[in-house]
């Protein structure tokens, strides 16, 4: 049966076994391997023109994975991630599903940076981001959209753009290109203020601005929450078209079926531990996975 070989692929992590070692490492030191193989980053037939903005040590890291492996963080004392573990592929979607207060936020915050890790590692490549701030991360070649008040409301959707690449002036022409060939929708309004836009616009305008500095890796926190099911499908095809084009995809979803059916990796957190990691088709099939975190 189908079914069941798809299943012999879930790897479920039990809370009691302890440790959960996964394929991370040999991930990482993969990751040079990798590089060859990857495309520049081009949709809509525009390249990336990243190369002769590449700094020696971004290049490096072009097709490289990004890896969490076994990380530990909180707030305040608090771990709420124990243990968590995941792996952003060049050109591939990995999608982290889980119930509300899971970590997956968390997980992301971690990769970016943006909470301390406690024991575990963070590494792109072979380069350890563990104990890296947040801009150097993003230097790399890292990109991230924040799950809540990732546009600025009172500036214009260009102005939103713009600052996406203020750090790197000499990315804005290519950028804005880049930006409205994949939306074409924000090329028309430019010049509307982002908080009149409506949910699926702005979380195009959040995606497209974190595209300005042409990254390798980009986070996605819930693109997809709150919008109708038409947009939440038109996000997740723009999602799609970002991988296809070389973009490693990290993506936090709460619509967990419809992110899982496009998903490379797939991972089901709980309670700050990995719990379920398959490709999402394979996860899809799993019916633990279904019965205990997909409603049924
Ligand atoms: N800034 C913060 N300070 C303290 N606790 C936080 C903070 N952010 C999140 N938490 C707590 O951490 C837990 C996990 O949060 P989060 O990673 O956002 O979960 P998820 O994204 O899976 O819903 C929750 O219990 C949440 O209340
Ligand atoms: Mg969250």
């Amino acid at each position: 049966m189908a079914a069941h070989m798809t299943q012999d692929h879930v790897s479920e992590q039990g809370r009691t076994k302890g440790g959960t070692p996964s394929p991370a490492a040999a991930a990482a030191s993969a990751a040079t391997g990798a590089a060859a193989t990857m495309p520049a980053t081009s949709w809509s037939g525009a390249t990336a023109g990243a190369a002769a903005g590449l700094d020696a040590t971004k290049a490096a890291a072009v097709g490289s994975p990004l890896v969490a492996r076994d990380v530990w963080a909180g707030y305040g004392g608090v771990d709420i991630l124990q243990g968590a573990s995941v792996e952003v592929y060049p050109g591939q979607i990995s999608v982290i599903v889980g119930p509300n207060g899971a970590g997956k936020s968390t997980l992301l915050k971690a990769l970016m940076g943006l909470v301390q890790v406690r024991q575990g590692q963070v590494q792109y490549g072979s380069t350890d981001l563990t104990a890296l701030p947040t801009f150097r991360r993003v230097r790399l070649g890292i990109g991230y959209v924040p799950q809540t008040q990732n546009v600025f409301p009172s500036l214009s959707v260009r102005e939103n753009l713009l600052l996406g690449a203020f750090t790197q002036p000499r990315a804005i022409t290519s950028g804005l290109e880049r930006a409205f060939a994949l939306f074409p929708e924000l090329a028309r309004r430019q010049q509307q203020r982002a908080g009149t836009l409506s949910g699926g616009e702005r979380q195009m305008l959040a995606i497209a601005r974190a595209l300005m500095l042409s990254p390798r890796i980009l986070l996605l926190d819930e693109p997809t929450a709150a919008l109708s099911p038409a947009m939440v499908g038109l996000i997740l095809d723009k999602v799609a078209s970002i991988a296809q084009a070389g973009v490693g995809v990290g993506m936090v979803e709460q619509n967990a079926r419809a992110a899982l059916a496009i998903a490379d990796h797939g991972y089901v957190l709980s309670l700050g531990q990995n719990r379920f990691t398959g490709s999402g088709p394979q996860l899809l099939a799993n019916q633990d996975v279904v019965q205990l975190f997909l409603g049924g």
